[in-house]
């Protein structure tokens, strides 16, 4: 929707070199996004939170090239330091942006980014890095031609971008809360880009945490394109992606009501169902580990016990999200200590909370 643009910077008047610099968060769906088609288009609706511990700084510096060639000038760090595998995925995206970004040619690119995060956390980083870097291009953009100052736009088409690097990072971009995928239950949301959806929350949901326990830290063995990918010959596919629907709807109304029994069961369902999802594809994936499973449980007989509103979540990944509301947070770390912390690789957990989104540093 943005492609064929014709931005190009006027050689006879370059401009300054300059630097931006994004934190983007990462997010955690709540309803999940899982098969995809065409180009990074989502087969069903998902909705997630945005946290705020676990985040992504990208720094961009720009240099206007007096001699330019087709392709693109670009260094690379992470942390500092060069990665040359992390920098070919960079360069392949970037030149992928050439049709919406033409001026990319024009200009000598220096990116710099690292999560706050280890990056053997388990924890996936295409998020939240890849939502950065698009709002740098964005910022980038507005920089040199003064497109994006509706702010609408600039995150409109933030999140687009950021959607062709990683389809869950065009969900970033926004404070609280994101819809991606056309739904009837959110007007205004798009198969394209994600939008908005603070205003669908109760304030009880803003002042979630988002605890994650680090059950492992090895790197996953399925990479969520292949994950993706296996949904085509699923046979559970077209009724996943109708009960995703479904529960988007009743999430939405849960979230308006301040109902957190409703929120809590969607969001340990739709975890579940996930997993069950890559369980029975072919090849079969089986993410969770024995620690995943023990703490499940523990988090059910808690609640059981206690009745406090504590829930689960997962990503393609053996890691548990601990759901719960601010005001039982010195309750809930102390359980954590006691008996949670055990199933932890070194004892390692990140205390996360639904947050207000990127900022421009
Ligand atoms: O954005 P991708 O292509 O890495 O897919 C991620 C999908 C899940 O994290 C498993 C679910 C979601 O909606 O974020």
């Amino acid at each position: 929707m943005y492609e064929n643009s014709r931005l190009l910077i006027d050689s006879s008047n370059p401009p300054e070199p300059g630097q931006i610099v994004w934190r983007s968060p990462s997010n955690l769906a709540i309803i999940k996004y899982w098969g995809k088609h065409g180009v990074q288009l989502p087969r069903n609706p998902s909705l997630s939170l945005t946290l705020s511990a676990s985040c992504t700084d990208t720094a961009l510096a720009y240099e206007f090239r007096e001699e330019t060639d087709n392709r693109i000038d670009l260094e690379f760090l992470f942390h500092g330091e060069e990665n040359e595998s992390f920098r070919t995925k960079t360069l392949a995206f970037l030149e992928s942006l050439t049709p919406q970004f033409p001026f990319l040619r024009q200009l000598k690119l220096r990116i710099n980014t690292g999560n706050s995060f280890p990056h053997s956390a388990g924890i996936a980083s295409s998020a939240s890095s890849m939502a950065s870097l698009a709002l740098c291009l964005c910022s980038l953009e507005d920089a040199l031609f003064g497109s994006l100052q509706d702010p609408g736009d600039f995150d409109q088409k933030a999140s687009y971008l950021a959607r062709l690097g990683s389809g869950s990072a065009c969900r970033s971009i926004f404070p609280y809360a994101s819809v991606w995928g056309a739904t009837p239950a959110v007007p205004g949301s798009s198969d394209e880009y994600g939008v908005p959806a603070e205003d669908l929350l109760h304030p009880d949901f803003k002042d979630l945490h988002d605890d994650i326990l680090i059950v492992s830290s090895r790197e996953k063995t399925v990479s969520s394109r292949a994950g993706h990918a296996l949904m085509e010959g699923n046979p559970f596919a077209e009724p996943r992606y109708a009960q995703a629907k479904n529960r988007m709807t009743r999430l939405v109304d849960a979230l308006r009501g301040g109902d957190m029994d409703t929120f809590g069961k969607i969001a340990e369902d739709e975890a579940l169902a996930l997993h069950a999802l890559m369980m029975c594809s072919n090849p079969s994936f089986m993410l969770l580990e024995p620690g995943t499973v023990a703490l499940i449980q523990k988090i059910r007989a808690y609640r059981a016990e206690t009745r406090h509103p504590v829930y689960f979540s997962l990503d393609a990944g053996p890691n548990i999200h601990l759901l719960y509301p601010g005001e039982i947070v010195a309750e809930v770390r102390g359980w954590i200590e006691e008996e949670l912390k055990e199933h932890c690789v070194d004892g390692w957990f990140i205390q996360d909370w639904v947050g207000e989104g990127p900022e421009e540093m």
